[in-house]
């Protein structure tokens, strides 16, 4: 390591004439998370310094060096080698330091027209940017899990539910497809955020914008970037980009939650709809018998700390005044964990899906109790009978009360009971009160027919996988 100024850090100590204090840099240094950023952090250098040469603001030579110690140092951080300090503050100073240790003083050339604040706010986009990728890929998996179980069981019934309550039948395979619905949109979250966030912060500098002659243009390209970005004092007050993935994934798994939970009930023995493959349930330390779904308890319940992640953010960045301020260096490890808990949580839910057996049996035979075809009485009532659907509705309520007193199913009733509510009543009804004429009936675009889920796959399978 460089030889530190007797007067503290060998980066900004110039004026200062104390080092500080023991508590100052434990508030102050961010290296023991923001080392992630290393990749980024030296691919943004490589950049950069390349096009300084090119500008001709570096010469070739140091540039040269410049380059080799980057490329060492990346070497260095990916075998284990590396040695971090934290009184070098963070992932910036730690790469400027060995690089100065490696090749001198050309190293202070690299900062040239450069900031940590451009440079963190670079860094910290391109890591979100390749997660937000990951994301995409991550929920495309994903549905096309969802989309294999609703094609094998397209036409498997199960029971609507409405508050909790059974409501009318539907097909499993609609089911999943609501929340292939759900996952489309947040992974079009992911990508609309995705386009904002490909800018390129690297340029804007301290605040100010500079004085030489860089080349914005030719750095934004050389990441990947669609266009730097155009207003200086933004670029490096700017935490959208974490913001906008933050809340694309506290929806995300608000979604993956609400599926998590359905599995949970569903897995119990009470419903007993699905079964959980060994590789996505426990077993329990005290009673033989159980065998808990924690895989999807730990979805359920790990949207909470990304949530939270989003909450931690829009406070931090609430308030503050332009343009960088240290508080901004807590943007971080909310977004890391954030990040790496979603990802888990996409992982275990594919597994879990993909894994999980259906209970059609039991499945149809729940869809047929609990007056799940009241609907289509009255539907029957209002098309054959011509009564509007309120009176409809009324003749219903009292079939359901008398089927509630027999203690059977509405299809179970006499005809002559029916005809002693509404003597237009035929023996034609009875073939809509089972679940699969209810079920078939559901014709409407986006309805639960196993036809129309049909070509909601084959829509699903030819544009959105
Ligand atoms: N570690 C800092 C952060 O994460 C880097 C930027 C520091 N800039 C500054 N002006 N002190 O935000």
């Amino acid at each position: 390591m460089t030889q530190q100024d007797s007067n503290g850090n060998q980066m900004w100590g110039g004026r200062f004439s104390a080092g500080p204090d023991a508590i100052m840099e434990e508030i102050n240094a961010s290296i023991d998370f923001d080392r992630k950023l290393y990749a980024q952090d030296i691919a943004g250098s490589l950049a950069h310094v390349s096009m300084l040469g090119e500008q001709g603001i570096v010469s070739a030579d140091d540039q040269g060096k410049i380059e080799d110690g980057l490329r060492t140092i990346l070497s260095e951080i990916e075998s284990g080698a590396f040695e971090y300090s934290r009184s070098l503050e963070d992932i910036h100073m730690n790469v400027e330091n060995r690089l100065a240790e490696l090749i001198g003083p050309a190293a202070g050339r690299l900062h040239t027209a450069r900031s940590r604040n451009d440079q963190v706010a670079l860094d910290f986009r391109l890591w979100v940017r390749d997660r937000t990728d990951a994301m995409i890929d991550d929920l495309t998996s994903l549905i096309a899990v969802l989309l294999d179980k609703a094609e094998t069981h397209a036409a498997a019934i199960m029971p609507g539910f409405t508050h909790m309550q059974t409501a009318q039948p539907v097909t499993f395979g609609h089911h999943c497809l609501a929340y292939v619905e759900m996952f489309t949109r947040d992974r079009a979250r992911f990508r609309d955020a995705r386009v904002r966030m490909n800018e390129c912060p690297l340029g804007a500098a301290a605040l100010a914008g500079t004085g030489f002659d860089i080349d914005r243009q030719a750095t934004a390209e050389a990441l990947g970037f669609a266009r730097p970005t155009r207003n200086s004092l933004d670029t490096v007050s700017d935490r959208d980009f974490a913001l906008e993935f933050l809340s694309a994934a506290s929806i995300c798994a608000t979604h993956l939650s609400r599926l998590a939970e359905e599995i949970v009930i569903w897995s119990t023995p009470q419903f007993n709809f699905v079964r959980l493959s060994d590789r996505f349930s426990t077993g329990s330390s005290i009673m033989p018998q159980k065998k808990n779904p924690d895989a999807a308890e730990l979805v359920r319940g790990k949207v909470g700390r990304i949530n939270g992640a989003l909450v931690g953010l829009l406070t931090v960045m609430k308030g503050l005044p332009l343009t960088y301020s240290k508080d901004m260096q807590e943007d971080k490890e909310g977004v890391f964990d954030g990040a790496e808990t979603l990802e888990l949580c996409l992982a275990a839910m594919r597994g879990m899906v993909d894994d999980m057996t259906i209970n059609e049996d039991a499945m149809r035979a729940a869809a047929g109790s609990g007056f799940s075809t009241a609907t289509d009485l009255a539907d029957w009532l209002v098309r054959e009978a011509d009564l509007p659907f309120r009176d409809a509705h009324h003749v219903t309520g009292r079939a359901v009360a008398l089927a509630e007193q027999k203690g059977c199913e509405l299809h179970e009733l006499e005809l002559s009971e029916l005809q002693s509510i509404n003597p237009q009543i035929t023996q034609g009804v009875y073939s809509v009160l089972t679940v699969d004429a209810s079920v078939a009936s559901r014709t409407s675009f986006g309805g639960t027919a196993p036809d129309g889920v049909r070509a909601q796959i084959a829509w699903h399978r030819l544009e959105n996988i």
